[in-house]
């Protein structure tokens, strides 16, 4: 597996031990992906079952076994409370991860509090069931959603953590896809089968992480976090496929270490501090929260919750296809991405990606603005279906492998915590508020298409902001990505950054390393992160 991938990455470093172990582990753990997916992209399909019709809508009930209908404030609470749990959840995620570990929060969101959710949205035959099922389903969710990224990060090796991050939007593209082919399937039998089998199917995501992920090893930084250094040991052990006290673990673990410990001495990991601004601490911060906030702004839900509706008003009568055609576009167009994010990296990445959709909605925007006619409708889904592809090979991808890495190990759950949460944020925001700006209803702004004019803007200030804020981190360890932002002040001049850590302890480690026994191992890595020390304050009075 090494060789082929190593080629279309072109890595020219050798790590010693297989790479297997540690892209399984990433790979398996995008399987997060796939509730998150699922569970966001069920709700339209359902509350449009004629089944759920008849027996669901409290305020205009189905009479005589026909179909009543869900005013526009049950509907929008229906849809819009998964996001109140899923932005709590991805908050309250570093109380779980700093505390049992990044591997026991991912099995106990998906085996305790997603199920509890499932099993309430399984059981409901009526809204207030249904709410506090999607509550509780939003938990589980949100605290996935943090959790996920971080550990892919903190286990995958530095050459191809990109891809393996990038797997968790493809699993996100894929539970997406799921969702509007089981909804598709269930959606005219007349029976609750209709509703019920969509939501139980989740189960089987959720079983099969929680199984798999009961195997999996801890990630060795969480471990160093918690100054288990043995522990740690073991875990890059498996990771690695190498033998404790291999040289090669104990210069890689003697990294993680030494970092670990200059963070420390650099203040505490309070909620307070993600807002310090040393170390650029509250640089990366605003960083995560904005790529997460712009990746919404993108306008990529207005197409995955609207775009059946808006579509149809494009002279497209079934709204069916155009939903699954978005979707595999979606899901096909991700795959460049995963290849893409460590071949040419995280800023051209975006900033071609943000280019791509801002052009595509503007022409979206200006054609639906001045030409009304069936050629025009066909042009504006085909742009439509360039603004997916575009998102989902770069910043569908791109924003979960920035705010996977961009921070410092102390405060790294809390900021990708807080990063996550903005993203949730303005899903719900988003949702929200599009009907209002959209429908050609009383009290609505009406802007019909027009509103690719504000998507098409937002993109263009995505530009701006990749090329301000995001920083270049292809090929980096997480501990270079630290020494990066002590280094390099400005985002654009990040590519001529060279790491030295590596260089720096090895030669401080040295030959004797490889002969040393894991009582050893300690004192070395004193030595070491004593000297990284000395190295790290040279370099901030250099740079002062
Ligand atoms: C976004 C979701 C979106 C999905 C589409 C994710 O990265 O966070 O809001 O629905 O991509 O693929």
């Amino acid at each position: 597996m090494g060789n082929p991938l190593r080629r279309i990455f072109k890595t020219e470093e050798k790590t010693e031990g297989s790479t297997f172990m540690a892209v399984f582990v990433g790979l398996f753990a995008a399987c997060g992906g796939l509730l998150f997916g699922y569970d966001t992209g069920l709700i339209n399909g359902v509350l449009a079952m004629p089944y759920v019709l008849k027996h669901f809508p409290q305020d205009h009930p189905g009479i005589n076994g026909g179909e009543g209908y869900f005013t526009s404030s049950e509907h929008s609470l229906i849809v819009s409370i998964l996001s109140v749990g899923t932005f709590v959840g991805a908050m309250l995620a570093p109380f779980l991860n700093d505390t049992i570990g990044r591997r026991l929060t991912l099995i106990f969101s998906c085996a305790v509090v997603f199920n509890i959710g499932v099993i309430l949205q399984v059981a409901s035959h009526s809204v207030p069931l249904l709410i506090a099922g999607r509550v509780i389903a939003g938990l589980g969710v949100g605290l996935l959603s943090s959790t996920v990224p971080l550990y892919q990060s903190e286990a995958s090796p530095k050459w191809i953590r990109g891809a393996v991050v990038s797997c968790y939007q493809f699993a996100i593209t894929i539970g997406l896809l799921l969702a509007s082919c089981v909804n598709q399937g269930t959606k005219d039998l007349n029976s609750s089968a209709s509703y019920r089998v969509p939501f139980a199917i989740q189960f089987v995501f959720s079983i099969f992480l929680s199984l798999g992920m009961f195997f999996l090893p801890e990630t060795p930084r969480f471990y160093i976090s918690k100054s288990k250094n043995d522990d740690a040991m073991n875990s890059l052990s498996r990771l690695r496929k190498l033998p404790v006290n291999h040289p090669a673990l104990v210069d890689e673990l003697g990294e993680i270490v030494a970092n670990y410990e200059v963070e420390l001495s650099q203040g505490s990991s309070s909620w307070a501090d993600c807002f310090s601004f040393s170390n650029s601490q509250f640089k990366r911060l605003m960083t995560g929260i904005f790529i997460q906030a712009f990746q919404q702004l993108t306008g990529i839900n207005f197409i995955f919750y609207f775009g059946t509706t808006f579509f149809k008003n494009s002279g497209i009568k079934n709204g069916f296809t155009i939903t699954l055609i978005t979707n595999i576009v979606n899901v096909i167009c991700t795959i460049p991405g995963i290849l893409l994010v460590d071949v040419i990296g995280r800023r051209k990445l975006l900033i071609s990606g943000a280019i791509g959709m801002s052009t595509s909605e503007l022409l979206i925007a200006i054609i639906g603005a001045t030409t009304n006619s069936d050629a025009a409708n066909k042009c504006m889904i085909a742009f439509t279906c360039t603004f997916i592809a575009f998102f989902a090979s770069t910043w569908g991808t791109g924003a979960w492998v920035v705010t996977g890495e961009i921070f410092p190990l102390r405060t790294r759950a809390k900021s990708i915590a807080m990063s996550t949460a903005s993203n949730w944020l303005w899903n719900f925001a988003i949702a929200f508020a599009t009907p209002y700006l959209v429908d050609d209803a009383p009290g609505s702004a009406r802007l019909k298409s027009n509103v690719f004019f504000i998507w098409g803007g937002c993109n263009f200030l995505c530009i701006l902001f990749a090329w301000a804020l995001v920083y270049e981190t292809k090929g980096l360890s997480l501990e270079d990505v630290d020494d990066l932002y002590e280094k390099i002040p400005r985002a654009w001049k990040s590519k001529h950054y060279v790491p030295v850590e590596h260089k720096f302890s090895r030669a401080i480690a040295g030959d004797q390393v490889y002969d040393e026994t894991k009582a050893d191992f300690q004192n070395i890595e004193d030595t070491k992160s004593g000297a990284l020390l000395e190295h790290r304050s040279a370099s901030i009075s250099d740079s002062v």
